[in-house]
This record gives structure tokens, sequence and C-alpha cells, in this order.
């Protein structure tokens, strides 16, 4: 089993994805986590994340221990990943690296669990993979995002954090590559209003709709 979860940033897609992958026993792989990786790199070399070649460099050795440092979920490595994931170059060395993680799962696992921007769409566009696209308004992500960066022991301005967020979303829908869009058979999940316990009921009905035996 793959399922792909694709929507914008702090659409809940993390918290839906690690809930099913531990319900269906998946490995799951948070593929911002890649370009994140990709962007931390560039800031540590002092390189600028908009020059392709040394992104790309930068991407092409990322392996899955680069993938736990606590800066990965800093602000500055979430801007940098937008710009970084602009670049096909860069686009191209983490395909393998996520196309071999959805098919070849490490661990004693039924499948895989992957979200990201392009997953439905690019990385695993197969009619066998479970699709799901995950929204929410624009303000009510920027709000999750503040309270995710407080929890952190940030204090984030909500004002900024909205602009930050708009700026990534038009990046992330307008890039000539892999731009974010919505898979023609995936389920969309609309979490404005729904708790993290509502999104996954809704995944679940869908995802048992999908793989019913027929008859
Ligand atoms: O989901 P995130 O905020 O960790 O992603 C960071 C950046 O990486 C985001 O601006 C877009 C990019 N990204 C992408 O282009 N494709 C993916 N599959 C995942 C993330």
């Amino acid at each position: 089993m793959i399922i792909a979860i694709d929507g914008p940033a702090a659409a809940g897609k993390g918290t839906l994805a690690k809930r099913l992958a531990a319900h269906f026993h998946l490995a799951y792989l948070e593929t911002g986590l890649l370009y994140r990786a990709v962007g931390l790199r560039i800031l540590r070399a002092r390189q600028n994340p908009a020059d392709a070649k040394a992104a790309a460099e930068a991407a092409s050795s990322i392996a899955a221990d680069d993938l736990h440092a606590p800066e990965l979920r800093g602000e500055a490595a979430a801007g940098a990943a937008s710009i970084v994931a602009t670049h096909p170059e860069v686009r191209d060395a983490l395909l393998n690296f996520q196309r071999n993680f959805a098919r070849n799962p490490p661990g004693d696992v039924k499948g895989a669990a992957l979200d990201g921007r392009d997953i439905g769409t690019v990385i695993c566009p197969e009619r066998d993979v479970i699709k799901l696209y995950v929204f929410a308004s624009l303000a009510k992500r920027a709000e999750r995002r503040v309270r995710e960066l407080q929890a952190r022991g940030e204090s984030p301005i909500y004002a900024r954090v909205l602009q930050d967020m708009r700026e990534r979303d038009l990046r992330d829908a307008s890039r000539g590559v892999a731009a974010l869009k919505i898979a023609p058979d995936a389920f969309k999940i609309d979490t404005s209003d729904l708790t993290a316990d509502q999104a996954f009921a809704k995944a679940l009905d869908f995802i048992k709709s999908r793989t019913r035996p027929a008859g």
C-alpha cells in the first residue's frame, strides 16, 4: 500500500500521514525534510539557495541520516527549502530516493506513506497509489504554524508568519516544475474546521472505500 498526501504548508498533512502510517503499518517519509536538508546545507555552506548548481550538488548526497537535525524545522530552513525546490536539477536528484522509499520502504512494514507537494502527481502518480490532497485556509494554516513555532520555544509574529506562508504558497504553486497541483484521482480534505481525529476519519473512510474488494 502506498499513500501519497499532498497539500500546502501546515495544512495537517504530517499529522494525518503519521496517523495513517501507524494505522496501516507503513513507513513514513516527510519529503519536505529532503528539501529542507538541501536548503540547510546551502545556508551552512554560505551559498545561495537560488544557485541551481550548488543546490543540485547538495541534493545529490542527501540521505536518510540528514533528516533529523532540529534546525530543519526552523523558518530559515523552510525559506531556503522553498527556493531550492524550484530547481529541476534538485528535484531530479531527490526523485529516486523518494520513489525507492515508496516502493521499497525500510523495515518490516506493509507499505509507505509520503507527504509533500508532488507525491501524487510526480513521485507516485500510478493508479494503485492512494492519493489525498489536504488543504486549509491561509489564516488557519498560519495560526497552526504559529502554535508549532511557539511549542518549539520561538516567539513568532502572526502577521510575519502569514506573509511568509503566502509567499511560500505562491512559490510552490507557480514554479515551473512539480508545482503544487491536485492529482485528478486525489481525495480532497479541507481541514480548516476539522480536528485531527475528524480528518483521520475522513481519510480512513476514503481509503476503505478504495481498498474494499469488489463484489
Ligand atoms: O512541507 P515543508 O514546509 O517542509 O516543505 C518545505 C519546502 O519544500 C516547501 O516550500 C516546498 C518544498 N517541497 C516540495 O517542493 N516538494 C515536496 N514534495 C515537499 C516539499
